[in-house]
Order: C-alpha cells, then structure tokens, then sequence
C-alpha cells in the first residue's frame, strides 16, 4: 500500500469565497429564519453540510464537456452520449431525462402506482414518499431492524427485510402492490449500504410474485464500494462491475444526477419495460420537455455522462468514503452517539442520544441542528419528528422512530481542514449539550413542512 493519509484526489482548480458571519450576525439570522436553517440566505453558512445534493464541484473535464454540450431540442449529441451510458451501466434500454430526481419518480408513480396501492422500499426517501402518497398510494419502509437502530452494526444496515417482504406481499396480495424498490444506499436510514446478496433475495422474491424491481439508484457508486470493502467475493471486482452487477438486478430505476451524477442539476428514469416508458414519455413531454433533454440543457446532459465516468473511479471512491468516515471518528470522538457505522455521503448525528433530556415532541434534533448552525456556522438538517413526525387525530403527534441531525458532505468541495473545523463545532455543543432546549413549531404547511416551519424556542 503506497499511501498514508488518503488524500483528496484532486488537485483545486478553481476556489469559491465562504462567508464568515460572526456569532452575533448568526444569531440574528436564526431569528430572522425562525429557527429553520432552510430559511437561511448560504452567504450566512460557513460550512454547508444541509445536502450532497447538486453541491459537489465538477471536474476540469466535467466543464470541458459542458463546452461541447449540443442544444439542439431533439436528438441531441449530448442525449446520446448520456444514453449510451447509461445504458452500458444498467443495461436498461430506455432511458428518459429529468430535471432531477423527483421528476422521475413523480412520473414513474404517476404511470404505475394507483390509489390504495401500496409500495415497499427499504426506507422511501421524503420525496419518493410523498410522490407515492400524492397517487393516493402508501409508501411503506421494510429495512431490517438493525436498520432502525443507530447503535446496531452491521455491515449492511440498509437492507431489506425479506421476511417482511414476503409477508406484505401474502398480506396485502400482489394486485396492490405496483413494484418493490430498494433505496441504494439508504439515506433516510444513515446512508447505509445495500448487499448484493440482499438485492437478489429481493428479486427472487419480485420474480416468484411477477412483481418489478426500481431501485433508487442516487448513490449507487457509493453503494458499490461498500459492496466492494465489506461483501465477501466482491475485493476484485471493479466499483463498475459491481454497479453492472447491482443493476443487472432490477427492471427499473430512479436517478438523481446531483448525487453519484457528479452534476449539479439532472436525473433520469431508466428501465427495461417499452410500454410504460413509452407512457412515462408521454407525461415527461407534457411537463419536463422532449424525450431527448428531460427539462435539462445539452451541456447538463454531458455534465451527468462524464460524471457517470468519474464517479466510479476508484481513487475517487476511496477518498469519498473515507472522508466521510473521518468526519464520524471526530464525532464519535468527541462523545457524540452516531449512527454507526456511518454512511457513504453523511454522517448521522444521534440527538436523542446526546439530548436525552429533550422530549420528543420539542423536536431534538431541531435543536441540535440549530445549535450546530449557531456555535459556527454549520448548517445539516433534521431528519427528526419535525421531517416524519405524523399528526395524530386529537392533535398530539406520532414521533419519528429516529431523532438524527445529518451532516451530508458535498463531494469533492472541502478539505480536510474544513471537517477538522465541523468536528470543533460538534465538541464544543457536545461539551454544554444539558443545556440546550427544545422547540415548538410555530406554523407549518401540510406537506412537506420540514422546508418551510417556523419554530420558536422554549
Ligand atoms: N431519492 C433519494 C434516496 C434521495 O436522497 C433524493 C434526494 C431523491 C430521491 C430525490 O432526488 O433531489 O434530485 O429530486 N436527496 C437530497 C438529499 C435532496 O438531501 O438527500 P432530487
């Protein structure tokens, strides 16, 4: 082994500034956003862990291509080259263009999910949740129990429980149930990994009912090194074959290019099945555009393909996960419970565990992201009773079965310095963490409240 420290894999080419807004200027902006870090201007951020969604920086070549990007409305050049990829790595024929990843699973669903249907995931990510429900559908979550418990290890906490599986289907009988999907990997469960041996379980499942498998393939490079570091048989195999191999699996999938695409905007659809992507088509062209850019510039189109290159290097995976791992070791380090073990693209802060004394309906890891934004300038979000809590009928509220504030690192835009400095600003909270309050939701909307609720302190 030629290497020590596992360093960026790059070299930086081009710098954008951070602001750095003092203490007191923090506080005035969490009270200007009422508590809610969505409602921050990014000028107020010092370091942006709120997503790794579309916040990554391109490569030299990435830009490159977006020069030679074609914008010609139909049967662009760049429509191909991204096809042709897509194609060579899921080996699915049909392959529609989004502007991201919810435009795909909105038209997805709205082709093959009907009212009272039901569709099992290992964990539905919010978006894939709400657009199944919007159909009138439930969208239920079947991960294993290791899944659902921060503190358990395992190598794959992101798998689906098959029993279950199986015990929904007999239950709820296959008529109902439009399509299995496997998140990879699971990001509203910690971003955990999802195990080929668990993949083809599920399809053997899936083929034994005539049922289709989608994957939500967002951070399927991410996935496939996990498969790489920790299945049995899998160390020789390249982050490509792995990805093929993953892919090989299923009939369909979701993609949101701002993940493992490498690309700041952009999505896709891709499956097996011509007659309803053909209809899927036919919805796209009434709200993205034309089947060969999706709502999406030629130049985007060349961004996702040579992303689509670059992201199953395997220099580039190293660093990406072991980036991410560090940032937890800090955590863990400074005493703060985690999910463990952490995932590909965040790392999972446990708010219940350091915050024992918040209820759960005073929203805990509200608080902790709050405190994390106000001690210096970190933004993550919530992923708590404030993002799944359900209203029950006399007014109270169903928590969420976790309270985690993740940290989600933007692939390729900080170095190590900047998640020295994330890991200062955790222990410092951490050390006065018993004196730290809840919230109340002061107002909120019906779907989706996490983006826009305002808060007040108790
Ligand atoms: N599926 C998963 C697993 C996701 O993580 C996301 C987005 C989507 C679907 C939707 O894709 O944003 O392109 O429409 N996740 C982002 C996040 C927003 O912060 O985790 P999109």
């Amino acid at each position: 082994m030629p290497y020590r420290t596992i360093i960026e894999p790059f070299k930086i080419h081009s710098v954008q500034e951070i602001a750095l807004p003092t203490a007191e200027e923090r506080e005035a902006a969490l009270q200007r956003a009422g508590y809610n870090l969505f409602n921050l201007h990014a000028d107020e951020v010092i370091i942006d862990l709120l997503t790794d969604s579309g916040t990554g920086a391109m490569s030299d070549r990435q830009w490159a291509a977006m020069m030679v990007g074609d914008e010609s409305y139909a049967g662009s050049r760049s429509w191909y080259r991204l096809r042709d990829s897509v194609r060579d790595l899921t080996a699915m024929p049909e392959m529609i263009p989004t502007h991201q990843g919810r435009a795909a699973e909105r038209i997805l669903f709205a082709e093959a999910v009907e009212a009272g249907d039901v569709v099992p995931n290992n964990t539905h990510f919010y978006t894939t949740r709400a657009n199944i429900e919007y159909q009138g559908a439930e969208a239920l979550d079947l991960v294993i129990p290791e899944g659902r418990n921060p503190a358990a290890d395992h190598p794959f906490k992101g798998n689906v429980d098959i029993d279950r599986l199986v015990a929904l289907i007999e239950e709820v009988g296959v008529d109902r149930i439009p399509m299995v999907m496997v998140t990879i990997t699971n990001n509203s469960g910690g971003g955990q990994p999802v195990s080929l041996g668990n993949l083809r379980a599920v399809r053997r499942v899936c083929d034994r009912y005539h049922l289709p498998l989608f994957l939500d393939a967002c951070r399927f490079a991410e996935n496939a090194w996990f498969i790489k570091l920790r299945e049995p048989g899998y160390a020789d195999k390249t982050p490509r074959q792995i990805a093929k191999e993953m892919f090989s699996l299923a009939h369909g999938a979701t993609f949101s290019a701002k993940k493992d695409g490498l690309a700041n905007i952009g999505g896709f659809l891709a499956m097996h099945d011509q007659e309803l992507a053909g209809r899927c088509r036919n919805l796209l062209i009434l709200t993205e555009g034309f089947p060969t850019y999706g709502g999406l510039a030629g130049r985007d189109l060349e961004a996702i393909a040579q992303g689509l290159e670059e992201v199953l290097d395997e220099e580039y995976l190293r660093y990406r996960i072991r980036s991410t791992a560090y940032l937890a070791e800090k955590a863990d380090a400074a005493g703060v419970p985690i999910v463990k073990p952490p995932g590909g693209h965040a790392v999972y802060l446990d708010a219940k565990g350091l915050l024992p004394h918040i209820p759960q309906s005073e929203y805990p890891a509200q608080a902790l992201a709050v405190e994390l934004y106000r001690d210096g300038g970190v933004r993550g979000v919530e992923i708590g009773s404030v993002m799944f809590g359900k209203p029950r009928p006399d007014g109270t509220e169903e928590p969420a079965a976790m309270e985690l504030v993740r940290l989600a690192v933007p692939r390729r835009t900080y170095t190590q310095s900047h998640i020295d400095y994330v890991a200062e600003v955790i222990l410092s909270v951490a050390n006065r963490a018993k004196d730290i309050r809840g919230y109340r939701i002061a107002e909120s909307a019906p779907w989706l409240r996490h983006f826009s609720a305002r808060f007040e302190p108790l």
